[in-house]
């Protein structure tokens, strides 16, 4: 892994050994895929001016609902995290442990909530689909607070599938369908089948107590069959109500939104267009982010994922006004491009770079970084 020199090595790494399905349900976006590039377009578009001289000495270290992380970045909710390399979870639980970062679970993971849980105590948070079941929902989260987790995300911005056509193409539905295209894309990877074999076919097992069986459906559609898409602001206030850790609302770009969410009594708003896998048309994650904390001003908690690949990405994040950043496919290029070594390699690029470019621009902290650095 250690020619893997920054988190394209490893998606390039991951596109070779996944088959065609399995790496376009990771890398791929919506639609035509508009909102993905954007998120990376409006980062790189973000320049920060470097100060020389200042003989820093830097820490990476951030606070968040009153806890220190050694980083300012965690993993984001990732569904079926195992189809992308077996104990693909596990793996980067193993990072979160060590490293503290907090990993967050989603409700559709390929592995229990229980059990990551457990990987690593205390860096565990919950993503919520909301469920139309109520009993789901309950139940939820209490196997989520009996596993010692206190921070939930709710996810607000799957009201219906994302347009992903690339699972269309190439055939993604669940159960598995052994159609001659898939058969030949599996076949073409024979590392990857092979481990896939041995672990056995991923499922939501998170799911599982209350669900049927899943039959010709993409993962997509599963996942939306499940959520209540006429979800409310008054659904919400509900939740609020069953919650006692700290609530953030994910998926949230617009202003108005962001209020919605504080004023039903969320501890905090997660920026988001879902990796661009939702509407293809909507900002990019790092505009939303400066116009939300305008808006909300200082004392708002405010997170936000999309496009992040660096160190420095996670700077750019910051200035812009993040109190906090996740990444998802980095992480999972990451364990698919190696399993246990790329999944420590991923945090190990993300860490090492965000330390590097704090030197590089002067600054001696995360908690110091701001719009002083911004340029112009
Ligand atoms: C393969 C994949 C599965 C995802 N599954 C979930 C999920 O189950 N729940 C959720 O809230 N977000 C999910 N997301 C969105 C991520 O949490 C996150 O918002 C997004 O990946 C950030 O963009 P990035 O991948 O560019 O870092 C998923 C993203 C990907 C790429």
């Amino acid at each position: 892994m250690k020619t893997m020199s920054c988190v394209a090595d490893l998606a390039e790494r991951a596109r070779r050994r996944l088959p065609a399905f399995a790496f376009g349900f990771l890398d791929g976006g919506s639609g035509e895929e508009g909102g993905l590039r954007r998120n990376r377009e409006r980062l790189e578009a973000v320049r920060l001016m470097p100060r020389f001289c200042r003989a820093v000495d830097p820490d990476s270290s951030a606070v968040l609902f009153g806890r220190t992380y050694a980083q300012p970045f965690g993993i984001a909710p990732v569904g079926m995290g195992n189809l992308l390399w077996p104990d693909a979870d596990f793996a980067l639980a193993a990072q979160a442990r060590i490293r503290d970062l907090p990993m967050v679970v989603s409700t559709v993971a390929s592995t229990t909530i229980e059990a990551i849980a457990e990987a690593a105590p205390g860096n565990v948070w919950f993503q919520l689909y909301y469920s139309r079941r109520p009993d789901i929902n309950r139940d939820l989260l209490r196997r989520a607070w009996d596993s010692g987790i206190r921070v939930l995300a709710v996810t607000v911005d799957v009201p219906r599938a994302g347009d992903r056509r690339r699972d269309v193409r190439n055939r993604f539905v669940l159960p598995f369908r052994p159609g001659l295209r898939f058969l030949a894309g599996v076949a073409a990877r024979p590392a990857w089948a092979l481990a896939t074999l041995r672990a056995g076919s991923p499922g939501f097992p998170n799911l599982a107590p209350y669900t049927g069986d899943i039959t010709g459906q993409t993962l997509t559609e599963f996942v939306s069959s499940q959520i209540k898409g006429d979800l409310s602001w008054n659904d919400l206030r509900g939740l609020r109500q069953d919650w006692p850790g700290k609530l953030l609302v994910k998926g949230v770009l617009a202003v108005d939104d962001a209020a919605a969410a504080l004023d039903i009594g969320a501890d905090g708003v997660w920026v988001s267009n879902h990796g661009g896998r939702q509407l293809d048309s909507a900002p990019a994650a790092i505009e939303s982010l400066a116009a939300i904390r305008a808006a909300l001003g200082d004392a708002a908690t405010v997170v936000m994922d999309g496009g992040i690949r660096s160190g420095e990405d996670i700077a750019r994040a910051r200035v812009m006004g993040a109190d906090f950043v996740f990444a998802g496919r980095a992480f999972y290029y990451g364990a698919a491009a190696g399993g246990a070594a790329g999944a420590e390699r991923a945090a190990d690029l993300l860490a090492a770079d965000f330390s590097r470019t704090l030197v590089q621009l002067g600054c001696p902290s995360w908690t110091e970084l701001d719009r002083r650095w911004l340029w112009p």
